[in-house]
């Protein structure tokens, strides 16, 4: 893990501020927001900038059975997870607006009825949500959000079932997102690196807390509190021009434009900001 300890001193009131000020992808859609085709297109956006996280998430095998995702958002999985048939799907957020909407979404495509929302600092989960076992537990993007990752991985071995399986995406330390932060951002100094990461990791500056994790790291984050690691991988540069992007136009940076599709590919599998980790008890 990024050894910047400032991050676990950071109250958890901070993160909450942040992600009201500006729940994640909330820029996602011009669209009147919480229209259905607010939500359609914000979905649409999501799955065409991380591809990946259609397959991470694996929706249709969740059919019948229990799904708990830790800091939802604006619901775009949850809901999707709803959608593909999940017998019940419990969202968690720390941030009001986020679960608003969240809640906005599963109304907007009829799925309420199967999911329940919880507002809740995941580091104390068993203190916010009833107890129950469930069979997959999805989180994207949030535990290296929190102060005290290893709390909400504690937390999460009371609500796994006995064969039950954990998704999670953290991000990667070494991966060329970093390189990218430190040319652009922060003149190569390295040893400013953490400080940097947080600043400028989300499409909002200046989250509050960033952690990032090396393969190894990420792998201890489970296995220190009794998980078994049944696999790691990293995946997901992103390609595109940011002053494009926030103008819903994708074009491409140069090196991009150019760079054979099977290389790229190659790159984000060794060298992608999202490290995924899938564990089991
Ligand atoms: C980068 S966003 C990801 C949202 C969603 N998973 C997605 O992929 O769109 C991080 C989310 O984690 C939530 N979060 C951060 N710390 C949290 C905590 N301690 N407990 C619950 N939610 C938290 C934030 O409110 C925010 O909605």
């Amino acid at each position: 893990m990024s050894t910047d300890k400032r991050f676990a001193e950071i109250p958890v009131e901070a993160v909450k501020n942040f992600w009201n000020r500006c729940p994640c992808n909330l820029r996602h859609s011009p669209a009147p927001v919480g229209t259905k085709e607010y939500f359609e297109e914000v979905a649409k956006r999501k799955f065409f900038v991380e591809p990946h996280l259609v397959d991470f998430a694996d929706f249709p095998s969740v059919k019948g059975k229990k799904v708990l995702e830790i800091g939802c958002g604006l619901g775009t999985t949850a809901v999707r997870f709803a959608m593909a048939g999940a017998a019940k799907v419990t969202a968690v957020d720390i941030s009001e607006q986020s679960l608003e909407l969240a809640k906005q979404h599963a109304a907007v495509y009829g799925v309420s009825d199967r999911m329940e929302f919880f507002l809740a600092n995941a580091e104390e989960l068993s203190k916010h949500i009833p107890l129950d076992h469930y069979d997959v537990i999805f989180s994207f993007g949030v535990i290296h959000h929190t102060p005290h990752p290893d709390k909400i991985i504690q937390e999460l071995k009371h609500f796994l079932k006995r064969n039950g399986k954990i998704k999670i995406m953290v991000y990667s330390r070494y991966c060329w997102k970093t390189l990218w932060v430190l040319f652009k951002h922060g003149k190569l100094k390295f040893w400013n690196l953490s400080k940097l990461l947080a600043a400028h990791s989300e499409a909002q500056i200046g989250c509050p807390v960033t952690y990032t994790y090396s393969r190894s790291s990420g792998r201890k984050l489970l296995e220190s509190h009794g998980f078994k690691v049944d696999r790691v991988h990293v995946d997901h540069i992103f390609p595109y021009k940011i002053a494009e992007y926030v103008q819903y136009k994708y074009v491409k940076i140069w090196y991009f434009r150019w760079m054979p599709r099977r290389l790229f590919r190659w790159l984000e599998t060794k060298f992608g900001w999202h490290l995924c980790i899938e564990a089991s008890r």
